[in-house]
């Protein structure tokens, strides 16, 4: 397998996109919450502002889309390993003219793009959980089988296993990667019972983090030069005992980012942006 877990974590640029105002009465949720807009774009403008000068990534900032609602949630629109990009086919039908853009985007930064053009795969980024060493695809309202076939063959160097996702929108609202080999989970009954299936599919032994609220497990991971491990967590005002367990990383540079707002339409801090290495390869 090519270059195994070398640069995990290591990105150049990031893609996100800015948030229309038909986000806060049309965006896809689980809940009937009212979103404060300006309180989400403020929330948002403040997570770019983190990738591009704390970190100091190249934010490539897509345009808003009025008839978009969800298209600040990038991340559901294609999955980028390497320099080859999959566009998805999102599961909600509302959302899949989102990939337009990311495509034109993607293609700008030269990257291989490669389509999901079979109308009976559907595949939501926020499904796919990409650890360094292999895929887990999660089995979602969102994401089925043949979306998860699709990307397996798009990313052949890589294993690529299936999730049932029991609860929540995605795999990835109750985990993420936490550092090489480390995968953060919720403390649910279906987030550990995923975790568990994880384990059992893979011939790697991840260690764990686990956090008592589901949503706080969805965190950004990078390992940037002059950096050295960093994560994007929640802050302690949203989800105060899982930010313990985050101060106990004495390892990594630790970034609180509120993402108050952008939850009550089940958007998590990956959600947001799609990282890309163009420098070294994964
Ligand atoms: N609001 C994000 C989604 O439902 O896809």
């Amino acid at each position: 397998m090519a270059g195994l877990m070398a640069g995990f974590g290591n990105f150049t640029h990031a893609v996100v996109r800015g948030i229309p105002a038909s986000l806060a009465k049309e965006a896809l949720r689980t809940d009937s919450l009212d979103v404060d807009l300006t309180g989400a774009q403020k929330e948002h403008e403040a997570y770019v502002s983190v990738l591009r000068h704390k970190l100091g990534l190249e934010v490539i900032e897509l345009a808003a889309d009025e008839s978009l609602p969800d298209c600040v949630f990038v991340e559901d629109a294609a999955v980028v390993c390497g320099d080859t990009a999959l566009i998805t086919r999102p599961g909600a039908e509302s959302r899949r003219k989102e990939t337009e853009a990311m495509k034109r985007a993607l293609k700008e930064l030269d990257m291989n793009i490669v389509e999901m053009a079979d109308e009976n795969a559907t595949l939501d980024g926020g499904d796919v959980l990409f650890t360094g060493r292999e895929f887990f695809v999660g089995l979602s309202k969102r994401t089925n089988q043949r979306g998860a076939e699709i990307l397996a063959d798009a990313f052949k160097d890589y294993a690529v296993s299936t999730v049932p996702v029991l609860e929540g929108l995605h795999l990835k609202s109750f985990c993420s990667m936490g550092g090489p080999g480390l995968i953060i989970i919720g403390s649910s009954e279906p987030a550990q019972k995923a975790l568990k299936i994880m384990q059992q599919m893979s011939d790697h032994r991840y260690d764990k983090l686990t956090v008592p609220d589901d949503h706080a497990a969805n965190c950004i991971y990078m390992n940037l030069p002059n950096k050295g491990h960093v994560l994007l967590h929640c802050t302690p005002e949203e989800y105060p005992e899982s930010a313990k367990v985050f101060e106990k990383l004495k390892d990594h540079m630790l970034i609180p980012v509120s993402n108050k707002e952008k939850v009550k339409v089940d958007g998590a801090l990956t959600c947001c942006s799609i990282l890309i290495n163009k420098k070294a390869k994964i």
